[in-house]
């Protein structure tokens, strides 16, 4: 079995791990500096192993370097956003403390994939790999998976059908300015468009651009973690198994989509070794203008909130 640690115990790293297991994809480490939280935590998961019809071992500890040689390390521990705050408002709590997980994974996990859950998803994600100075394909940001799998549910809601066939890709930052590819957000290969009509799709879209927002309004004192969690479970599934699945996830690009320097969200096939490749689209007219003027926002972003925290 592949060895996944989970750093942080909150509602993201608890249900990840659940996920995981449920799916039995591989064992489970979490690492929680608040003592006895992990270890608390991974007993109930475990216990409640037999009546969900899983074995695989979920262990907690409050040591870091219990993470040494794991295949897999989630970075899922941070400060979240209160109502009316955006994501970049928390990159000045997240930033010391990713940085500081990102030290312990070159040091203890240095051949890992990691995976950030914690936002602002595209800089921190950047953040960390410029810490681990590792492989920048094994440092993948959640974000257009995340966003992906609340358009197909609403899609399905809106049509009366099942879920699962439903797809759509998000490109872009994971910031209200990601980027819709409406043509990809098809039912059995039929564009949902088609389906729905224009003017519903939109609809639907903004509702799916604005869930993190809607959620986080309507629970106050969390932000969405379900959806998070399965796209990190999704994500590690595709590692775990090698898949080469085609997913949007937030890498940092080395000329992709004209963007160097940048972590942002583009489709890749994801497998053992983290992105095995990005895959880059010829854009419509319209996706390539909404693409750039938000990588252009993330570019600003970067600058100004990285250099001011500095
Ligand atoms: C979201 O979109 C938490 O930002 C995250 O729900």
């Amino acid at each position: 079995m592949k060895r996944i640690s989970i750093i942080g115990s909150g509602n993201v790293g608890t249900n990840t791990a659940f996920f995981i297991a449920e799916t039995r994809t591989a064992d489970v480490l979490l690492v929680d500096i608040k003592d006895g939280i992990a270890a608390g935590k991974a007993l109930d998961l475990m216990e409640a192993g037999p009546v969900r019809g899983y074995a695989t071992s979920i262990r907690g500890t409050g040591k870091i370097d219990a993470i040494a040689g794991s295949d897999v390390v989630i970075i899922a521990a941070g400060v979240i956003r209160k109502p009316g705050q955006q994501r970049e408002d928390v990159y000045r709590d997240n930033a010391p403390i990713v940085s500081a997980i990102a030290r312990d994974i070159r040091r203890l996990a240095p051949s890992a994939v990691v995976i950030n859950v914690v936002e602002p998803i595209d800089l921190l994600t950047l953040l960390i790999q410029e810490t681990l100075g590792t492989d920048r394909l094994k440092v993948m940001g959640i974000g257009g998976l995340l966003t992906s799998t609340r358009i197909r549910f609403l899609v399905s809601k809106a049509l009366g059908v099942s879920p699962r066939e439903v797809t759509g890709l998000i490109i872009g930052p994971h910031h209200s300015s990601m980027v819709f590819l409406k043509d990809t957000i098809r039912v059995s290969g039929i564009p949902a468009e088609a389906l729905l009509g224009e003017a519903r799709l939109c609809e639907l879209v903004e509702e799916a651009r604005n869930a993190g927002d809607a959620i986080l309004q309507l629970a106050r004192r969390s932000t969405a973690f379900y959806a998070s969690c399965a796209a990190t479970a999704a994500l590690v599934e595709a590692i775990v198994g090698n898949t080469k699945a085609l997913l949007p996830v937030s890498v940092r690009c080395d000329g992709e989509y004209g963007i160097k320097g940048l972590a942002i969200g583009v489709p890749a096939y994801v497998g053992e070794g983290g992105v095995a490749g990005i895959v880059e689209l010829k854009l419509s007219t319209a996706d390539r203008e909404a693409f750039d003027k938000a990588a252009a926002a993330l570019r600003t972003a970067h600058d100004n909130i990285v250099a001011g925290a500095a």
